[in-house]
């Protein structure tokens, strides 16, 4: 993509105008982010360098950038995506049997590698670690608080609304070799992020705290965002996903309706150049505070999601609210003007309270972006 080209998207008021062009200029894009990217996990490029770090493989983004490649294998039918995106799943294996710190994560890190692959290829080996990982996630289930535990270490009682997204791993399980265990515990989790992590106004707790043993509800907490009562941005993209995909899997209405809670709330709270601050509720005005791309990303491919699910007259706003979305990050977030960047996006927020990753190009706001345009061009294929 050439500066004069990325000016021309910069004056479209639409994305329909330009998501033809875009989509060639973005494989372009990842045929130069995998020469760029040669072996690493890519989480994290600063602004300033723009080059990918190389996280551990059992690290929760290490399926993003392979998710990336199926998707462009799938989209375009080229082999060269397949063959860089290949060996991934194989690695989290040799982790698996190493010290590693697999946890809750173990969707996010498997659906974009395993099981996308044994969908597109029928891979064996796909299959099998896509069940292994499921089966590993099913085991952090606690039956007193109806919870997917979160993490490792000692907060047993703890769970986060990112795990919405996690649950998709155990439904693809529950078909694949119908087995209802899997998709009774997706939906035990589902019901809890319901009645605990969403708000009546559509925002969400990030981590909720249960007494391990009983299940009771001990309290919530801000974790990645500003505060207990505050509106983490990535958090709801999550939710509202993760809601979105439970009720593709299970038709029950009371996902699709907590899905849109979320949405209008999210939709809501969007500044004039609709892509979202870090926390809808880090201060009263939002006045100076960090945007977060990669909330923008998932959101915006959580109400095609969404859209997907309803009738064309009641889909249209989330569609319109998401094309807002994906046109503003194409325009004013994207890496167009720095060729040498090995990330598609910019100003993401990673942990702002821990003062970890503010500023950066996050690989799942990559994953995310490209995700929600395949979306838009008529992919159908679903990795979460
Ligand atoms: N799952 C961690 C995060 O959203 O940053």
């Amino acid at each position: 993509m050439t500066a004069l080209d990325a000016n021309k998207w910069k004056q479209a008021g639409t994305l329909q105008e330009v998501l033809p062009e875009l989509w060639e200029a973005l494989q372009s894009k990842v045929d130069r982010m995998i020469g760029q990217i040669g072996d690493k996990s890519p989480h994290v490029a600063p602004a300033d360098t723009g080059i990918y770090d190389d996280m551990r493989h059992d690290w929760w983004t290490a399926g993003f950038w392979p998710g990336i490649l199926w998707i462009m294998h799938e989209m375009t039918g080229k082999d060269h995506y397949k063959e860089a995106a290949w060996k991934w799943d194989e690695k989290f294996d040799q982790k698996m049997i190493q010290p590693n710190n697999f946890h809750h994560d173990v969707g996010f890190q498997y659906l974009p590698t395993a099981v996308i692959k044994y969908k597109l290829t029928g891979d064996e080996d796909g299959k099998r670690r896509g069940l292994y990982a499921a089966n590993f996630l099913a085991g952090r289930f606690n039956l007193a608080g109806n919870f997917l535990r979160a993490w490792n270490q000692d907060k047993t009682g703890w769970s986060i609304v990112d795990s919405s997204m996690n649950l998709s791993i155990l439904f693809w399980a529950a078909e694949e070799i119908a087995d209802p265990r899997f998709s009774m515990i997706a939906k035990a989790h589902a019901d809890t992020v319901v009645n605990h992590f969403i708000r009546e106004d559509g925002s969400v707790n990030h981590i909720v705290s249960f007494d391990p043993l009983t299940g009771e509800v001990i309290e919530s907490l801000g974790g990645q965002g500003a505060g207990p009562d505050s509106a983490w941005s990535r958090g709801a993209s999550w939710a509202l996903h993760g809601m979105a995909n439970t009720y593709r899997f299970t038709g029950d209405t009371k996902y699709l309706r907590a899905a849109q809670r979320v949405a209008h709330y999210f939709i809501s709270m969007l500044p004039e150049d609709y892509v979202a601050h870090w926390d809808f509720r880090a201060s009263e005005t939002l006045e100076g505070e960090p945007r977060d791309t990669s909330a923008a990303a998932c959101a915006a491919s959580g109400l095609l999601e969404l859209a997907a699910a309803l009738p064309a007259v009641q889909a249209r706003p989330y569609r319109e609210a998401a094309e807002r979305m994906l046109l503003s990050l194409t325009q004013h977030y994207s890496t167009w003007d720095r060729p040498d960047h090995e990330a598609i996006l910019v100003a993401g927020t990673g942990h702002k309270p821990a003062g970890q990753n503010l500023n950066v190009s996050l690989i799942y706001g990559d994953y995310f972006y490209i995700e929600a345009l395949a979306k838009l061009l008529g992919w159908k294929t679903r990795i979460f």
